[in-house]
């Protein structure tokens, strides 16, 4: 008897909604220089290599941006709302508590049917729930699944915290992930040490009818940055590794947008060229969960990561949580 043929899992198609409402360092400036608050955009750019970030308008939710990067994704995959059976929304700033952010966006794209949830890993997000749609695509509990990141980091940032404030932004990126006969993604590698949940978190909670503690993001800036340097280049070896890949064979390296020189840091000690790494965090800022999806779909839009082309995925955040996902576009 024949065995059937491996199952893989294949991107189809991106898409993502970057909020109209774009804020520069300056217009950030002023508005903290209204409470007494010094920044600059020079310090910002030198030390984050932002230049701008965009916010979403009042009222907008976080399934409305996610459900607009996944219509482009399903466009550009050539596929209609009741192809999905999967969806998973990887986000920090859900619109409840629950359910879930991805019930919602099944309910505004009229998917009925298959299953629907968030993943919580903060900045790492889309690489935990691109691995997972992948495990279960292979594994037949799927077959056609919308992969998204979406975050509003605006309503969560504490504008009178400029060691915070000024390195986040909103928007949403998406990615229909397909089973395939031939592989797209190649290996994936997940990680997490919640010895660090303090150095990068929002430590408040709903409780007894209003939120207790304090609901705004709360960072060591520096502790942060030394993890995410060592973690990037170790999970980048393990998933080239577990492919059979070397670092020369990536065309494309699509980091978590966090801040220009942990980017940069990462690619040199892994070998890849500058002119190989895909930068938006200078007009994007740090998305979260977003940033990854982002970031690819600007890349693939603007005709830089073409089909067939080998891209590594580096996500880095809170929890801490790391991890890395190689494929073949
Ligand atoms: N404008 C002007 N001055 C500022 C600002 C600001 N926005 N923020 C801090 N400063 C001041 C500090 O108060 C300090 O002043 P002092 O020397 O008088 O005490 C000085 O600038 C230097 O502060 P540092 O914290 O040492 O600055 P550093 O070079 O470490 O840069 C930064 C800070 C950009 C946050 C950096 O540590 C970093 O990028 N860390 C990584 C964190 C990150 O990327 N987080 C994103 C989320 S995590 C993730 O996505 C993985």
């Amino acid at each position: 008897m024949n065995a059937s043929p491996a199952r893989h899992s294949r991107i189809t198609g991106t898409g993502s909604l970057l909020p109209a409402h774009r804020v520069t360092n300056a217009d950030l400036a002023a508005r903290l220089a209204a409470d007494g608050i010094q920044t600059s955009d020079d310090w910002i750019m030198e030390r984050t290599g932002i230049r701008a970030r965009h916010f979403v308008a009042p009222g907008v939710q976080t399934s409305d941006i996610a459900v607009a990067a996944a219509r482009h994704a399903l466009e550009a995959a050539g596929r209609k709302s009741e192809d999905i059976d999967l969806v998973i929304v990887a986000t920090s700033t859900p619109d409840m508590v629950f359910p879930s952010t991805a019930c919602i966006v099944q309910r505004k794209l009229g998917i009925h049917g298959g299953a629907a949830f968030d993943v919580q890993a903060v900045c790492t997000g889309f690489v935990y729930a691109l691995a997972l749609a992948d495990s279960m695509i292979r594994t037949g509990l799927a077959t056609k699944a919308l992969v998204i990141g979406a975050e509003i980091f605006s309503r969560i940032l504490d504008f009178k915290d400029r060691t915070t404030c000024v390195l986040f932004g909103d928007g949403a990126g998406a990615v229909v992930l397909e089973a395939s006969d031939t592989p797209g993604v190649l290996a994936s590698e997940l990680h997490a040490d919640g010895r660090h949940v303090d150095i990068l978190c929002v430590p408040g909670q709903v409780a007894a009818g209003q939120v207790t503690g304090d609901p705004f993001v709360r960072m060591d800036g520096q502790a942060v940055f030394k993890l995410a340097v060592g973690v990037l280049d170790s999970v980048s070896r393990a998933v080239l590794a577990k492919a059979g890949r070397s670092a020369e064979s990536v065309h494309w390296m699509v980091p978590h947008q966090a801040n220009i020189r942990i980017m940069h840091s990462a690619a040199r000690r892994l070998g890849v060229p500058a002119e190989r790494l895909v930068v938006t965090v200078d007009e994007h800022g740090n998305t979260s969960a977003a940033s990854i999806p982002l970031a690819l779909d600007t890349a693939v839009r603007a005709g830089r990561i073409k089909p067939g082309q080998s891209v590594l995925l580096q996500g880095v955040g809170g929890g801490f949580t790391w991890g890395a996902v190689l494929l073949d576009f």
